[in-house]
């Protein structure tokens, strides 16, 4: 019975060799789970892959898009998406805001030929449709534009420049929404699906909560043999679909 038990173990451990090529996952804060494509500043060479390294400042998991840092929340392997949060973000203080001004053009996957790590939408190929957060754009008014369609007062917590009238408008900003003597100052990008986009209070947690990226043109190239373009995650069956 014990050398049953004991070659099962040696098999397991040769699994978990092969698996992630002899490299543990790497641990930084919250983040414990920190396995390949990923991997942690001062990884042995082999772990992970390079333009996936992530950074462990003061105990925060920090992941680099585009020159700007944000810190991980979280590493979802099962549907390839990693959500960040920028890190001026306080839960709770209203008046936090994103350093970042971060939107879905900011991403190589908008345009064609893209050979950027992390995509703002779920395909592989380029795509506007299915995209893994949605907008909040905060502008500012000289004159008052009330409670007016989209436009939700943020006026107590938000003072742009110490003037104007402050407002939060949740989901995409149309050029025929945007009134007289507005301004856009930020956008930013959020996954929680359920804030009420008429409360600014919703729409900070919102903003608190993070957005995720994915990196699923990686998986896609490696496991879909005849053409990657219309490959994406299935959430009905929690598996990748290479669309043929
Ligand atoms: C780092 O974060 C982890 C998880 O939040 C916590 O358990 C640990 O005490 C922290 N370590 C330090 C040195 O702050
Ligand atoms: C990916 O998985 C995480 C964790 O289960 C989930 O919160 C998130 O909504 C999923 N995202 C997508 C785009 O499926
Ligand atoms: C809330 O955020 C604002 C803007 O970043 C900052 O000036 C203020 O000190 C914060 N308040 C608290 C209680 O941390
Ligand atoms: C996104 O693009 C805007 C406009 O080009 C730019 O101002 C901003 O800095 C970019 N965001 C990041 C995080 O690079
Ligand atoms: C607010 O959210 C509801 C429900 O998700 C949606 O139907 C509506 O179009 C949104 N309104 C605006 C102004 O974006
Ligand atoms: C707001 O008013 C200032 C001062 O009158 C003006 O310079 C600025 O262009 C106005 N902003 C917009 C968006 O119209």
């Amino acid at each position: 019975m014990m050398w049953r038990n004991r070659a099962f173990m040696v098999i397991l451990l040769l699994l978990v060799h092969k698996i992630h090529g002899g490299c543990p996952p790497s641990s930084c804060g919250k983040i414990t789970n920190i396995n390949h494509p990923f991997r942690l500043k001062g990884d042995p060479e082999k772990c992970g892959e390079k333009r996936y390294e992530l950074g462990c400042e003061n105990n925060v998991t920090v992941l680099y898009l585009y020159s700007a840092k944000y810190h991980v929340q979280s590493i979802n392997y099962k549907n390839y998406t990693v959500r960040v949060v920028d890190p001026a973000l306080q839960h709770h203080n209203l008046s936090s805001l994103p350093l970042r001004f971060l939107s879905r053009s900011n991403f190589s996957d908008t345009y064609a030929y893209y050979t950027d790590p992390y995509q703002a939408g779920l395909r592989a190929s380029v795509n506007w449709e299915s995209l893994s957060f949605s907008h909040i754009v905060l502008v500012n008014c000289n004159d008052s534009v009330g409670e007016k369609g989209k436009y939700v007062e943020s006026g107590e917590w938000v003072k742009w420049e110490g003037k104007g009238y402050s407002y939060a408008i949740g989901g995409d900003l149309k050029a025929e929404d945007l009134e007289v003597g507005c301004e856009v100052k930020l956008v930013a990008p959020t996954s929680l699906s359920t804030f009420d986009n008429h409360s600014y209070s919703s729409m900070h947690t919102a903003l608190a909560y993070g957005f995720e990226i994915s990196w699923i043109k990686l998986p896609c190239q490696k496991h879909c043999s005849l053409s990657y373009r219309d490959c994406y995650f299935d959430s009905s069956n929690q598996k990748l679909n290479c669309g043929y």
